[in-house]
């Protein structure tokens, strides 16, 4: 086996690790590691919750004596810094690594090259992007966040085999069928929020909570400008338990708002005067507070809105063999769409998944890669 053959099993396996974390770790980034010792593993390691260990000291203490003169395969720069946990640049030269391969530099400012910059300093050899595209693919979330300041945005819907994400009376329970309902939840168990637009909270009721919970307590966002939210809907008898956020207007009636507030909810006051300006300066107020990932549930507005500013950056999109007809009954992307052909998305890393009688369609929007300085 030649070298490289090697190197890209190591990497490959500390990909597959760093997915383990997927849900558990974020606002951290997903980091698998693998300590090699002459062609054999000694030592694997992921970063598993938030809070608790990285992946090099978990796959260093895994490998013992056996670290010793070996090569460490990391999917993403090692920190250098005192967070939570102790910086893994140090553990590294502590165990007597003698080569490091990583797939990514860190863009994150504490770290941005210094991890590699340091284990370099200090004598080992260091190479830097093997496998970069696969690591970038699975960091992407994290990777948006650091570097824009705004969360990953995931835009959910289902639809008929005729396109429709409801019938004309607004009736959309259900289109799809349970399994595929189950894997929404399965999605919604690892996100940071979920959003929906005003209309959709109003007319579905929804709880919008993964059942059976998974990794995290998603906020619940509605996109609802001037407060209407119901006190008797479903989000706001429950948002004692689980928070509730209204994110309103600046029209928004005060009395409203403290209504809502006294019932349990948050209600988050955008500036902007222009309704597609607040959902940006939402998606900024996401980031702050160290969201990376949310998922985006509909109705047909506000993912139409999100789409015209490119403001999605994933798509899931279930397909049902129903049929539903009608020129009234709304389609996943109102808004104002593409003019024409030449304009339409089309996405990239698509996968098709048969759930049962349904389908579901997964892609990415396509968009440059941010590019880091190099060290
Ligand atoms: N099949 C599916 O996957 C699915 C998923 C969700 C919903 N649905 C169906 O979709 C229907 C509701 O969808 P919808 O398109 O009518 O409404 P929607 O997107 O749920 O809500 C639209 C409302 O959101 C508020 N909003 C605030 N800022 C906005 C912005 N920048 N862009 C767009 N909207 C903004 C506006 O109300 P304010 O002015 O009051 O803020 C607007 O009228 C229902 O029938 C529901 O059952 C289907």
């Amino acid at each position: 086996m030649s070298p490289s053959d090697a190197d890209r099993r190591g990497m490959t396996r500390a990909l597959e690790l760093a997915l383990r974390g997927q849900g558990f770790v974020e606002p951290n980034p997903m980091v698998g590691c693998v300590v090699v010792q002459q062609n054999r593993i000694v030592g694997e390691g992921w970063h598993a919750r938030f809070g608790e260990r990285h992946a090099e000291p978990v796959a260093l203490e895994a490998a013992g004596a056996a670290a010793r003169g070996a090569t460490l395969y990391v999917s993403l720069e090692p920190c250098c810094h005192h967070g939570k946990t102790g910086p893994c640049s140090q553990a590294i030269l502590e165990a007597g690594i003698a080569r490091v391969v990583v797939a990514q530099q860190d863009p994150f400012a504490a770290v941005a090259g210094g991890g590699i910059a340091e284990l370099r300093r200090a004598g080992l050899t260091v190479e830097v992007g093997l496998m970069e595209p696969e690591a970038r693919w699975l960091n992407a979330p994290y990777l948006k966040r650091v570097t824009t300041g705004r969360p990953w945005l995931i835009a959910k819907w289902a639809v008929s085999l005729d396109g429709k994400i409801a019938s004309r009376s607004g009736d959309s329970a259900w289109i799809t069928g349970p399994q595929a309902r189950r894997r929404v939840h399965q999605l919604r168990g690892r996100m940071d929020a979920i959003l929906v637009g005003s209309r959709t909270a109003l007319v579905d009721n929804p709880r919008l909570t993964a059942r059976p919970p998974g990794a995290r307590t998603p906020l619940r966002i509605v996109i609802d400008s001037q407060a209407r939210l119901p006190e008797t809907s479903y989000l706001v008898r429950t948002a004692a338990e689980l928070p509730v956020l209204v994110a309103a207007g600046p029209a928004a009636p005060v009395a409203r708002c403290r209504r809502l507030r006294q019932a349990g909810c948050e209600v988050w006051v955008g500036t902007a005067e222009d309704r597609d300006q607040r959902l940006l300066e939402l998606c900024d107020e996401l980031g702050r507070r160290q969201m990376t990932n949310v998922l985006v549930e509909g109705g047909g507005c506000l993912l139409g809105s999100l789409f015209d500013a490119a403001a999605f950056d994933e798509v899931y999109g279930f397909v049902a063999p129903k049929l539903i007809g009608g020129t009234d009954a709304p389609s996943p992307l109102a808004g104002r769409g593409c003019l024409n052909m030449d304009q339409a998305i089309t996405l990239e890393g698509v996968r098709l998944e048969l759930i049962d009688s349904d389908i579901l369609v997964q892609g990415r929007i396509p968009r440059p890669p941010t590019t880091l300085p190099a060290i």
